[in-house]
């Protein structure tokens, strides 16, 4: 079984379990965290308390980082195998149901570099699977980018966790607004940068992500022929404080960083 093996296995088998709380979500236990909008659910902790159990049992010595609770610290030692998990991302889509929106997102890292993916819907069953140098699919479909080349014929996602975020946004980012096609804002970073592996999405700007929400969906997205880096244009590693990224289509990434001010 290889490590991309694993992890479909691990988004399948809890599919299910995700959809039916999702169905009767008014039983859900759910919790804040760092403000009033920033929500934990049982079904967070449950998914990423399994995916640790599973790694111990088939991977024992990897190393499990994941959004929730102490698992959220990085790796001592980069050259571990590590795994990066967000149990949920889209927790609060998943609370208040406005749009079936949210993603479990695991990747699997060596040498501090991704090397498997996967990011599962359980709303709609799409999964997002890719493998370093092998390409990128949902659903046994290669993905590609999209072939737009000016970012005013683009679709652009932005997100912004908190009010701190908002603030970063307005002093480096409006020009953004001003010249992009179309913005979208989702409040998942995985399903939006997933987007832009499918040619649905163009762009995917956010001033403050920690490695969790946007491992996977690197991966995924420069499999289809992307690009991922910094807002200074450098690259973008996985295991920093969290700070901002832009993941383009490559055609339009230049453009994009060049609207980023400071
Ligand atoms: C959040 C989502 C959101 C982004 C936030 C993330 P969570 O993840 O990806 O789109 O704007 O910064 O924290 O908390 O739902 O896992
Ligand atoms: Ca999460
Ligand atoms: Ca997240």
């Amino acid at each position: 079984m290889t490590e991309l093996d694993f992890i479909r296995d691990f988004l399948q088998a809890n599919r299910k379990y995700v959809q039916d709380k999702y169905a009767a979500k008014s039983g859900v236990t759910v919790s804040t965290k760092a403000h009033a909008s920033d929500l934990l659910t049982e079904v967070d902790l449950t998914i990423q308390k399994r995916f640790v159990e599973r790694v111990n049992a088939v991977y024992p010595g990897d190393v499990v980082v994941g959004e929730e609770g102490e698992y959220s610290r990085y790796p001592r030692d980069l050259r571990s195998r590590a795994w990066i998990i967000d149990p949920i991302d889209g927790t609060y889509n998943f609370v208040r149901g406005l749009h079936p929106i949210f993603a479990i997102s695991i990747a699997f890292a060596v040498d501090g570099k991704n090397a498997a993916a996967g990011v599962l819907l359980p709303i709609t069953g799409e999964m997002f699977l890719a493998e370093q140098g092998a390409g990128s699919f949902c659903d046994g479909l290669r993905l590609r980018v999209s072939e737009v080349q000016q970012a005013s014929h683009a679709r652009i996602d932005l997100d912004f966790s908190g009010l701190e975020d908002r603030f970063q946004f307005l002093d480096r980012g409006v020009e953004v607004l001003r010249q992009v096609g179309q913005v979208r804002c989702y409040g998942s970073a995985v399903a939006s940068i997933c987007q832009i592996a499918t040619g649905d999405c163009d762009a995917y700007l956010h001033m403050n992500l920690a490695p969790w929400d946007f491992a996977a969906s690197q991966l995924i997205v420069e499999e289809a022929g992307g690009m991922a880096s910094r807002l200074n244009g450098g690259p973008l590693h996985l295991f920093e404080p969290k700070q901002g990224l832009l993941i383009t289509n490559g055609a339009i990434h230049h453009e994009m960083l060049a609207m980023l001010r400071g």
